[in-house]
């Protein structure tokens, strides 16, 4: 199988390609970050491009993977953020700030579009099927919202939601062999949720490790019927 990884530091990503290495797929990875990746035990590695998500260098990675000629089983979009060191996640509306509102839509929301944008001319023409997965998050449900707070990162989750479905739209007009996954992959021991593990028992915490595996597993078994599905890690339909 051939596989795109975008936003490969996730300690979500990581797994994945691990996973991907261990069975044997081609992984091309795609980062801000330099590789550190260690050889796996397989002996192989991902071929890893660096991206620093500007419209220009997203182009530029494709430029790179269509000169190679790769056509991909599964496009996989990490990215997403929750605080950094200047924000938190926004407890009530004296939180709010337009600067981390930008941050966090752009990041989460508009980066993965940009991308399923400039794939569009590689994966429209693919003669195999290709899921292409965004990392959602069940905090991105509207119908689902009974607690509030953390604005910035549901309103981009739920945008992401939705960008994500006008996308599969146009791309079923085109071809019936991508399909479209929005994946909420449960509290995840990562440095996303860190500081929020606290409340969160311990057989709730997942590692990423088994997270990636019941990707992969809803991956291989999602339905051609549906453009796109928002699920969870059980497979489990989650209220838009
Ligand atoms: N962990 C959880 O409990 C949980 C729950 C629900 C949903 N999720 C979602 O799962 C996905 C993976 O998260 P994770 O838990 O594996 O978190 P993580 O290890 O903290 O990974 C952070 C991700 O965000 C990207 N990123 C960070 N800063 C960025 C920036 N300035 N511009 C563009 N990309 C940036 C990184 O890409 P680079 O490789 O380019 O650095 C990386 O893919 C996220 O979309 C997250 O919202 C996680």
């Amino acid at each position: 199988m051939q596989q795109l990884v975008i936003g490969a530091s996730s300690a979500i990503a990581q797994a994945i390609i691990n996973q991907g290495l261990k069975q044997g797929d081609v992984i091309v990875a795609v980062s801000r970050k330099v590789s550190d990746q260690e050889e796996s035990s397989t002996g192989t590695h991902p071929r890893w491009l660096q991206c620093d998500y500007t419209e220009s260098s997203i182009e530029a990675v494709c430029a790179l993977i269509r000169d190679s000629k790769m056509s991909f089983d599964r496009v996989t979009i990490c990215n997403g953020i929750l605080h950094q060191e200047s924000f938190s996640p926004e407890k009530r509306l004296e939180n709010v700030s337009i600067s981390h509102l930008d941050t966090v839509m752009r990041i989460n929301a508009f980066v993965p579009l940009l991308w399923v944008k400039a794939l569009k001319p590689l994966l429209r023409t693919n003669k195999k099927p290709c899921v292409i997965t965004a990392l959602s998050a069940r905090v991105g449900s509207i119908g689902d919202n009974e607690r509030g707070g953390w604005y910035a990162y549901r309103a981009s989750k739920a945008a992401l939601n939705m960008l994500m479905k006008t996308a599969a739209l146009e791309y079923r007009r085109e071809t019936t062999l991508v399909r479209f996954l929005l994946f909420h992959p449960g509290t995840t021991n990562t440095p996303l949720s860190k500081p929020f593990q606290k409340n969160i028992s311990p057989e709730k915490l997942f590692t990423p490790e088994y997270v990636a595996d019941r990707l992969m597993r809803i991956q291989s078994e999602l339905s051609s019927e549906a453009s796109i599905q928002f699920l969870d890690w059980q497979g489990e339909q989650v209220e838009w």
